[in-house]
């Protein structure tokens, strides 16, 4: 990654090099905007979204020689090859006719040889959905799909996400992202916690490291520490910077049985000490870090709590900057997430409708054949046919507390979201699943790969391909949000 200057460097737009784009839904002209130099921190945040979210795309932008023709255009060559036998076939057969075949005999035998052509045509157009794909495999998937496959279905429909007030995104590019992977791939490989299942893998990893190195704040809070990987990660993304950490059992105590991590310069709310975020005194800990400025402060969550509670904590403790790991689709996860409450009809993909034989339900159902994650339109919907959050719950604490909400709060609780953020952003996987191999998430429901699929080059060059499958296994959308100063 470039050297950057302070996130909060209030000159950092000036310096951006990336093309500003417009969202079809503002008229805001966001090359000409201006931020308040005093607001900014993190906020060096703006560019470009899901309509075209890789318009500098690192798979088009690199020169690279290792690109894949889809296997569908070979197909298409091979069912025009079958079509021509068959054409040749019928041919030289209603010659043959034509020369030994008597007036009545010859229409006969032409209507038999039409039905024979139609009916061997029909068949080869349709072949592809008799091939047989073993579940979950993902070469079958992407064989069966086609590469455009894997995404394409659900995105003509559309995947929802937040909206911010003035459709102002992050500052880093798809480039940006790339060089972050080729800088973080040999971390990674040193990390202390090998297997840190339940824990975070490596696209959040490197999303968190990417955001925290990028971002350069004062002082970094996590929530939610397990065996304290996402600690170490920040630590290799900012190695002077404190950390606060605040998670019921003490990292230490994992040592005992393992791999940990507890980092030296971090304060433990944990164990015997730990309070939960919402009920920290922050004045007097931030006093206490000598930190004033609160848009210098970069909040990190992995608690599985409520992601609008925690954002109405954060928001009434003055904090700006906030990365969630797990931002569940809708009718998935163990709380209601940000992905989950700005579902609305009103943005394109948003909004469902539990009617069985819609367009969606049948990709849905198509989609759960191939992806572990997937959601059909019976598990999305619940009773009263309440399709937000999970089944119309608001689902908290690790699917302990959960509370089922009206579809009016859950519309409410979406323009609350809006009328806070400034920015939203979703981490894109690292590669397609043709590369990683990951089984889970459904891609189509995520925003386009870092490294795209057919790019095995650009993926072993990378230093990806020497990592073990499982660590891709683990993608939901980390969410980096940006509120706007209250
Ligand atoms: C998924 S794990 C975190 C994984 C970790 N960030 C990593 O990357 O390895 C969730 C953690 O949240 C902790 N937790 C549970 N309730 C919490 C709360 N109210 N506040 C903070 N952490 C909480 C759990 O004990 C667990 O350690």
């Amino acid at each position: 990654m470039a050297s950057q200057s302070p996130m909060l460097s209030p000159s950092s737009h000036s310096q951006s090099t990336t093309p500003t784009h417009r969202h079809p839904h503002h008229n805001t002209n966001y090359s000409s905007f201006q931020p308040n130099p005093s607001t900014v921190m993190l906020d060096r945040a703006l560019s470009t979204r899901r309509f075209n979210p890789h318009p500098d795309h690192p798979s088009t932008a690199a020169a690279d020689s290792d690109s894949t023709a889809p296997p569908s255009s070979s197909d298409d060559s091979k069912t025009k090859k079958h079509q021509n036998l068959l054409f040749r076939i019928t041919n030289r057969a209603s010659n043959y006719l034509t020369r030994f075949s008597s007036g009545y005999h010859l229409v006969c035998a032409f209507v038999a040889l039409f039905a024979l052509f139609v009916l061997a045509s029909s068949l080869i157009f349709t072949s592809r959905g008799f091939v047989c794909i073993s579940s979950y495999d993902p070469v079958s998937r992407a064989r069966f799909f086609g590469f455009d496959g894997l995404e394409s279905d659900f995105g003509a429909l559309g995947v929802p996400w937040c909206r911010s007030k003035h459709g102002k995104t992050v500052e880093w590019t798809s480039k940006d992202l790339l060089k972050g992977l080729e800088e973080f791939v040999p971390i990674y490989e040193t990390r202390p916690i090998k297997n840190n299942l339940y824990g975070m893998g490596f696209d959040h990893s490197f999303g968190l490291w990417f955001m925290a190195r990028w971002l350069k704040p004062d002082l970094m809070i996590e929530s939610g520490a397990f065996k304290g990987h996402s600690t170490w990660v920040l630590r290799q993304a900012m190695p002077n910077t404190p950390i606060i950490s605040l998670s019921p059992r003490h990292p230490e105590k994992y040592l005992k049985k393992g791999p940990a991590y507890v980092d030296g310069n971090c304060t433990y709310f944990a164990g015997k000490d730990f309070v939960d975020f919402g009920s920290v005194d922050w004045p007097k800990v931030l006093h206490k870090h000598g930190v004033t400025d609160l848009s210098r402060v970069l909040i990190f969550f992995d608690d599985h709590q409520n992601e609008l509670k925690r954002i109405e904590q954060a928001l009434k403790a003055g904090f700006r900057h906030l990365v969630f790991e797990d931002n569940y689709d809708t009718g998935t996860g163990d709380h209601y997430s940000l992905r989950q409450i700005c579902d609305q009809s009103y943005i394109r993909g948003g909004g469902h409708s539990c009617f069985k034989d819609s367009d969606e339900a049948r990709i849905r159902s198509r989609r759960k054949k191939f992806w572990e994650k997937a959601v059909d339109i019976e598990e999305l919907c619940g009773p009263g046919e309440a399709w937000w959050g999970v089944r119309g719950y608001m689902r908290d604490n690790f699917n302990h507390s959960n509370k089922a909400i009206s579809y009016q709060q859950h519309f409410q609780n979406s323009r609350y979201i809006e009328s806070i953020l400034d920015v939203y952003w979703e981490l894109p996987p690292v590669a397609g699943p043709s590369l990683t191999h990951q089984t889970r998430y459904d891609p189509a429901r995520a925003p386009s790969p870092i490294v795209e699929d057919g790019r095995y080059g650009l993926f072993q060059r990378l230093g990806l391909a020497k990592l073990d499958n499982s660590v891709f296994n683990g993608y939901t959308q980390m969410v980096y949000l940006q509120i706007s100063e209250q």
